[in-house]
């Protein structure tokens, strides 16, 4: 006979409904909110975990030596699931709210020295979205967890990453340099053209003083300066060195050919998959910035249970821990459609297989 299945057993709900232990109630001092907390946190970690499978089906696509286009719309599709469930973790910061910074205080030191800064889940994700140890800001936060979680970091440092997976995705780019064409070369003089004219209206406008426009063409010198070098690789491995760049020179050669060259058929879904790469990077500082905005008013400048500064913390680590960062300063060199050097034909027939094949 057929399995009857009964929707408690099916997910489990035995297991998840039994799962709030408010600790205030256990020791006889019943906050009523603690119970909204802990059931928040819940669902807080049912979505990660959500998010790291997603995460770990991109990964495994990406990765792989040859990428058929479909296979990157799925990937697309995932990595936008993943935008979308961190959308809903930030707005889940106004349900915890209706709870009182007093409410809280009920039952805060209750809880010491636990902390979400032992949120397995929450660095897996860290770990496998890309971020290197180097960038956090605070270095010993291993430290807090116990041996259990501290293996499974490790583990999970030895895995691939999606920052590793696209980096060498795009290092596979081939549309580069093909016979005596070279992207770069052709884009390079078009940038300087743009700094030339950037420079010429600031030394002709009528309405800025000596001083005003020494300032601008200082910022426009500062600015090419730093466009030139990622067309020289020795520069560019400096900026590596000094990790004012994170991704590969090639990497960045060629995602800056896919943002400029995005109409073409053949790089429409690679493109989409950047821009989905720059708005889920901006998505998990959103989440940061509103979790510490949100700390803000809970305990004001207290120091956090698990032990950093709290609110300051929580605010660096919204500065300074991104993952694409290097996609997102590419839009500095981007030209206006017009001045775009056209691509030679060859390449361009290239680009439109997607259209000759489906179309
Ligand atoms: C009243 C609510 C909350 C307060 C007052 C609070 C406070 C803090 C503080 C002060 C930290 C810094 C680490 C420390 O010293 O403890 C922290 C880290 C963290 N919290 Fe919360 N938190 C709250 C709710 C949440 C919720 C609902 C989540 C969801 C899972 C969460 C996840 C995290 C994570 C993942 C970190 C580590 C962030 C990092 O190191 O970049 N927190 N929290």
């Amino acid at each position: 006979m057929a399995d009857h299945l009964y929707y408690r057993d099916y997910l489990a709900l035995d297991t998840i409904l039994s799962a709030q232990h408010p600790r205030s109630r256990q020791q006889g001092k019943a906050a009523h909110d603690e119970m909204l907390f802990i059931t928040v946190h819940q669902v807080y970690e049912l979505w990660f975990k959500q998010a790291l499978y997603e995460l770990d089906s991109i990964i495994t696509i990406v990765q792989q030596p040859y990428v058929p286009e479909h296979e990157v719309a799925t990937a697309l599709f995932r990595l936008e699931r993943i935008g979308e469930i961190f959308r809903l973790a930030i707005a889940q910061f106004d349900l915890l709210e209706t709870m009182t910074p007093l409410d809280f205080l009920a039952f805060r030191d209750l809880l010491h020295p636990a902390s979400g800064f032992q949120s397995l889940q929450f660095r897996l994700l860290e770990i496998r979205l890309g971020l290197d140890d180097e960038t956090r800001v605070l270095k010993g936060f291993e430290q807090s967890l116990d041996e259990r979680d501290r293996a499974e970091l490790q583990a999970a440092r030895s895995q691939p990453t999606l920052f590793g997976a696209v980096q060498a995705w795009l290092e596979r780019m081939p549309f580069l340099e093909v016979g005596a064409y070279r992207f770069w070369e052709a884009y390079r003089g078009a940038v300087i053209r743009m700094f030339e004219r950037e420079r010429r209206a600031v030394l002709e406008h009528p309405a800025l003083t000596d001083e005003e426009k020494h300032r601008k063409l200082q910022q426009i010198h500062v600015n090419e300066s730093a466009f030139h070098a990622l067309f020289e690789p020795e520069r560019y491995e400096e900026l590596l060195r000094r990790r004012q760049r994170r991704l590969s020179h090639r990497a960045t050669l060629a995602a800056l050919f896919i943002m400029l060259y995005r109409d073409y058929p053949l790089l429409q879904l690679p493109f989409r998959f950047l821009d989905a790469l720059i708005r889920l990077d901006h998505r998990f500082s959103l989440w940061r910035y509103r979790h510490a905005v949100m700390v803000n008013r809970m305990i004001g400048r207290k120091v956090g249970t698990g032990g950093s500064s709290g609110y300051e913390y929580l605010l660096q680590t919204t500065l300074q821990q991104h993952i694409f960062q290097d996609l997102s300063s590419l839009a500095s060199y981007l030209l206006p459609p017009a001045e775009i050097p056209p691509l030679p034909a060859e390449i361009e027939n290239r680009l439109r297989f997607a259209v000759e094949v489906h179309g």
